[in-house]
């Protein structure tokens, strides 16, 4: 079946002195959105603000995205958006404030949309750029929102968890600088690299892929098992980070075109119930699902094929031997730990991930009692 891909927006640089493109830019003011400190201590910030002002650009930055940003973070900075009238939108750092900021991007260009609700399915995102153009600079490698349609915003008043995907919010310039992700510490390289992990292997088995998404997310799955370990225990190595970025950003380009799977929607769903952070929910529930999407016969050859090429025989084993390596643990208990709540909850979560966006691109399609059985399973770890 024929289907459009995008392959980033207008520019994609990757490499030492990326960010150095900014001083290249044409436009009056950037409205640049961060987390917390950690970019200003490392000198970054200032950096880019030196490069937009070599451009003739002033800036404002916006301060203060939360892990799993919110609704009202949103708000608020499209609020601040609106005063300061920014020609260009720069989100710095990892998967949240880069989500947070594509978001904001949507109710500054658009006033009239005021709610989660009304940027959320079956709702429609309007046509972008009319105001400002988007700028992804990530700090992390993992969540790949550079070179992504999507975005996940949380709704804190019904613990969930929002995914919205549309081609309007791939960033125009996705600019990856190595040495920006050298500062991660080792559990915040290992929860976000195995995201990346995640995304390439999703997309791979995805039952949209397609020759184009397979050559990327192989490549991407390989790299990052290798890369992966390296990065955490030699966090200083600039070409292991520089590899993790590529590779997380492959990954990336792939799933935002073929889609993700069932690893995704659970790890929404517990992230959205229980705060889990989204990569490692990914890491704990990613095994359990390789396990059980073997029963189809393309996603299993698939597997069969990653796992011989990385010198191994059961590819779920070696996903769990690397998550050891990583510190990860092998269930969703041990970072939970509210049997009760769960069990009582179970329905209700299954039903959730069965909604989630990305069920409907699995390899197979579990019904409610198959989303409970495998809750059970990555729960316990049985
Ligand atoms: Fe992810």
């Amino acid at each position: 079946m024929m289907r459009p891909m995008k392959l980033a927006g207008e520019y994609l640089l990757f490499g030492n002195g990326a960010l150095e493109y900014l001083k290249t830019i044409k436009g009056e003011k950037a409205f640049i959105i961060i987390s917390g400190g950690s970019i200003e201590r490392s000198g970054y910030l200032k950096i880019i603000q030196d490069y937009l002002s070599e451009a003739g650009i002033q800036s404002s930055v916006f301060k203060g995205v939360e892990p799993d940003p919110s609704i009202h973070t949103v708000l608020k900075g499209a609020e601040e958006m609106k005063r300061y009238n920014p020609d260009w939108i720069i989100g710095l750092g990892g998967g949240s404030a880069m989500d947070a900021a594509k978001a904001m991007w949507i109710f500054y260009e658009h006033p009239h949309l005021k709610t989660l609700q009304d940027i959320s399915s079956p709702n429609i995102i309007p046509a972008l750029r009319g105001k400002a153009k988007m700028i992804c600079i990530p700090t992390t490698s993992g969540s790949a929102s550079e070179v992504s349609r999507s975005i996940v915003i949380t709704d804190p008043e019904k613990n969930i968890k929002v995914g919205i995907g549309n081609m309007e919010m791939m960033p125009d310039i996705a600019l990856l600088e190595p040495g920006i992700t050298s500062s991660m510490p080792e559990h915040i390289t290992a929860d976000t690299g195995i995201d990346a992990l995640t995304h390439a292997l999703e997309a791979y088995v995805s039952n949209r892929s397609n020759d184009l998404s397979d050559t990327l997310s192989e490549k991407a799955a390989l790299e990052i098992f290798k890369y992966l370990p390296l990065a955490c225990s030699n966090g200083e190595n600039i070409l292991y980070r520089e590899k993790m970025q590529n590779f997380s950003m492959i990954a990336g380009i792939a799933f935002t075109n073929v889609s993700l799977g069932i690893v995704h929607s659970m790890a929404h769903t517990v992230g959205g119930k229980y705060g889990v952070a989204h990569g490692l929910a990914d890491g704990i529930i990613l095994p359990y699902v390789i396990e059980y999407n073997m029963q189809n016969a393309e996603a299993k050859k698939k597997y069969d094929k990653l796992a011989k090429m990385l010198g191994g025989e059961s590819f779920a084993k070696m996903v769990r031997s690397l998550n050891e390596q990583l510190n990860i643990p092998s269930n969703l208990k041990e970072v939970i730990n509210k049997d009760e709540d769960f069990e009582k909850n179970l329905e209700e979560l299954a039903t959730m991930a069965k909604n989630d966006g990305c069920t409907k691109t699995n390899p197979i399609i579990p019904d409610i009692k198959g989303f409970q059985e495998l809750f059970r399973k990555a729960y316990y770890g049985k």
